[in-house]
């Protein structure tokens, strides 16, 4: 399967995928990896790796992704190969013009057991509301916020001396099992489909 990742910051999930790739338990290649910020580090661990990058062009709006943009990473995702689009830290929402060419093919990470604590600092969130556990999730992306179909989750427990950072450290350790195995799941499921 050939991946193409668009991410906003660290990239920890990106090497994560990377990881499971070189440990050949992910059948797959990264193709190229887009952001919307051009500092990000996502870009560096990419080039670093010889991977194909790019700067989504977001026309100086903070966080809309306007349409002529997503129809500019379609191009380029499809321009690279790329058969399944993993949102890693992308702080964007995906809407129509992206959504038509990948459909059912864009993937997300989420820090919380969805539907429970949408949107941002879900870690925080979960602190707030006092819940015992929370989790992360990998969904199918949908014209709304970490709505689309749960493809895994995992739980995680807050502990009672948890803080945001010790919270958030914890739930990304299990992101980084929980997403190449939610991409093997989908892309086993694609190619099973396509062999029929
Ligand atoms: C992760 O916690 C993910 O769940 C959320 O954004 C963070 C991205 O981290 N959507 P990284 O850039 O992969 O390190």
């Amino acid at each position: 399967m050939v991946l193409g990742v668009l991410g906003s910051g660290s990239g920890s999930n990106m090497q994560a995928i990377l990881d499971a790739i070189d440990a050949g338990t992910l059948d797959a290649r990264i193709a190229i990896v887009l952001s919307d910020n051009p500092e990000a580090y996502i870009l560096e661990r990419a080039r670093s790796r010889g991977i194909e990058t790019g700067v989504i062009d977001c026309r100086g709006f903070k966080t809309k992704f306007p349409e002529e943009a997503q129809q500019e990473t379609a191009a380029r995702l499809k321009a690279a190969g790329v058969e399944i689009v993993c949102l890693a830290g992308f702080l964007r929402l995906v809407k129509a013009p992206l959504l038509e060419v990948f459909p059912e093919r864009i993937l997300n990470i989420h820090p919380a057991l969805l539907p429970a604590f949408p949107g941002l600092e879900s870690w925080k969130q979960a602190l707030d509301a006092g819940v015992s556990e929370t989790g992360c999730t990998v969904h199918f992306v949908d014209e709304g916020m970490d709505t689309g179909p749960i493809i895994l989750q995992e739980a995680v427990p807050v502990m009672a001396d948890d803080t945001a950072e010790s919270l958030h450290a914890r739930i990304q350790l299990v992101e980084h099992r929980l997403y190449p195995a939610a991409i093997r799941k989908v892309a086993d499921q694609l190619q099973a489909g396509m062999s029929r």
